[in-house]
């Protein structure tokens, strides 16, 4: 893991490799960079007027320090207008920077936080400019090396380094809770992309529950992992339907971290965890069937949430639940038209096995109930519909309370997780209705709304409290080069999550049917 830390000196007089200078769009170059004498000062002047550099978002200008600064080179890294800039802005430019610095072999990297940047009279105990720049530069240096060369490794030149830097003149306060801060979320988020990079070889549900342990053991969080034998005795058929057509014996790991009351009832957190996703039976056709290593992304996300919770203390209490299973055609596997009996009562005929997340999930969601949980979010790569709806930009939000999606579009927007809201309508239940069982796992052909059929099937298991689901399919992977999300695994959600959990109402005021009458009536 990167080294995360903060200093208050001088920028000018500061040691590092590379200083990176967060400059908004301006005609002519303003803030921390009008502090250089010549021949820095002119080096940007000039790049401003050539247009080489005018701090258009991740537009970056390398410059040598030549000896005239504590820094041995510098990186101004653009944000955009001034009236455009947001935390996410300050998260992409650090990352595109933190990448460059990198790439050019530099193995400390410092970020330059200037106050005036960002309105941040909001007092969340951190400085959120500090943080986002933080957050940013230590996402966007993420690697995955577990199964490379490590003499060859050596070769190559990591950043081990982030410093926070910051004038003591402009008084800068909660710079060091920006730091801790920062560290925690990238160590969660590593954890999320790592999990979903592994693959399904190795991250089998049983090494998702050692993880899982592992985390606990290392954090407030306690951890049960219920396997097979529990799964039978509780009822699960629909988690062990989907097991059946592998050797891997599947596993409902359990999380629990308890930073609120002992009265306070928790938010329960359900993650798909299918760590590799043939299709079963109903077989995936060979293109980049690989990929469907990353089936439990909604899982990983949902231990990553769970650790950055109990490493920051939240005052909330979380359950995590992740069913996994591998979903193989083996000889015992379950075929298309088998009836399963799910822990709900509900039983569910099984039409098309490749859709098989949403049946880990009735039992994950069926058992989250009986933690009474004041809501119930979970996270899948349910569907390929969703990317035909929303491409890879945003994940759909769809469930039973406004006010729950609602607060979750809000940490989207914030985080740069962001969320889009389909409907979830009756004719998409009643499209679900089976003539055998109590309901089918995929409604017939021609219906179309492959993602609203999926979440209007989890309905059906989701109980009483506010639900809502946020299907990932399009967002948990990503096939290019993002400034703060390298290709591959994004660990998309664990921010998400994180945020809305820091940001819960109040108990009373849970978004609910009864929160939402009292609100109308005012
Ligand atoms: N894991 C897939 C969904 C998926 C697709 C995830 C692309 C990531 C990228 C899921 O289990 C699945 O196969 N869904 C089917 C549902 C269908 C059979 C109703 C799909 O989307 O085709
Ligand atoms: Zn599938
Ligand atoms: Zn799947």
């Amino acid at each position: 893991m990167i080294k995360i830390t903060f200093k208050e000196e001088s920028p000018l007089k500061h040691k590092t490799d590379c200083l990176v200078v967060p400059c908004v769009e301006t005609e002519k170059p303003a803030g921390f960079v009008t502090h250089f004498k010549a021949p820095l000062g002119r080096a940007i002047a000039a790049a401003r007027a050539s247009k080489r550099f005018e701090g258009k978002l991740n537009q970056t200008l390398w410059l040598d320090g030549a000896g005239t600064l504590g820094a041995v080179s510098l990186i101004l890294t653009g944000l955009g207008k001034a009236g455009d800039l947001t935390e996410d802005r300050l998260r992409q430019a650090a990352g595109t920077a933190a990448r460059l610095a990198e790439k050019s072999r530099c193995r400390s990297v410092s970020l330059l936080v200037e106050k005036d940047l960002l309105n941040s009279k909001d007092d969340r105990g951190y400085h959120p400019q500090a943080a986002a720049l933080a957050e940013g530069a230590a996402l966007g240096l993420y690697h995955f090396d577990d199964y490379k060369d490590r003499e060859k490794l050596q070769e190559e030149t990591r950043t081990r380094s982030l410093t926070l830097v910051a004038d003591p003149v402009t008084g800068l306060d909660g710079l060091a809770a920006a730091a801790r801060r920062a560290l925690h979320i990238a160590q969660a988020v590593t954890t999320a992309r790592d999990l979903a990079l592994h693959p399904g070889n190795r991250a089998t549900p049983s090494f998702l529950a050692k993880t899982a342990k592992r985390l606990a053991g290392k954090n407030r969080l306690t951890c049960r992992v219920l396997g097979p034998k529990e799964m039978k005795q509780l009822g699960m058929g629909a988690l062990l339907g989907v097991s059946r057509g592998s050797d891997e014996p599947p596993a409902l790991i359990v999380l629990e971290y308890k930073g609120g009351k002992a009265k306070d009832s928790p938010v329960a957190l359900v993650g798909k965890g299918i760590t590799f996703d043939t299709g079963g039976i109903s077989l995936k056709p060979p293109a980049n069937m690989d990929e469907m290593k990353m089936d439990m992304s909604g899982g990983a996300a949902v231990i990553g949430a769970l650790e950055a919770a109990a490493g920051l203390k939240l005052p909330v209490n979380v359950v995590g639940l992740v069913p996994a299973a591998e979903n193989m055609p083996g000889g015992s596997a379950i075929k298309p038209g088998d009836v399963l009996a799910s822990l709900s009562g509900k039983t569910i005929e099984v039409l098309n096995t490749d859709a098989e997340g949403r049946l880990v999930l009735a039992d994950a969601l069926a058992y989250a109930a009986r933690f009474k949980p004041r809501a119930v979010i979970d996270l899948a790569t349910l569907t390929g519909a969703v990317i035909v709806a929303l491409g890879h930009g945003a994940a759909a939000v769809l469930g039973t309370d406004q006010a729950l999606a609602e607060g979750l579009i809000a940490s989207g927007e914030r985080t740069g997780e962001r969320l889009w809201q389909l409907p979830l309508w009756e004719e998409h239940e009643k499209a679900l209705k089976s003539n055998i069982a109590d309901l089918k796992n995929i409604a017939a052909p021609g219906v179309g709304a492959g993602t609203i059929t999926g979440a209007a099937f989890l309905k059906a298991f989701a109980g009483e409290q506010p639900w809502a689901h946020i299907d990932i399919a399009g967002t948990a992977w990503s096939g290019e080069d993002k400034p703060y999300t390298p290709k591959g695994a994004s660990g998309f959600g664990v921010r998400l999550l994180l945020d809305f959990l820091e940001n819960l109402p109040p108990e009373e005021k849970t978004p609910g049917k009864k929160a939402k009458k009292t609100a109308r009536k005012k």
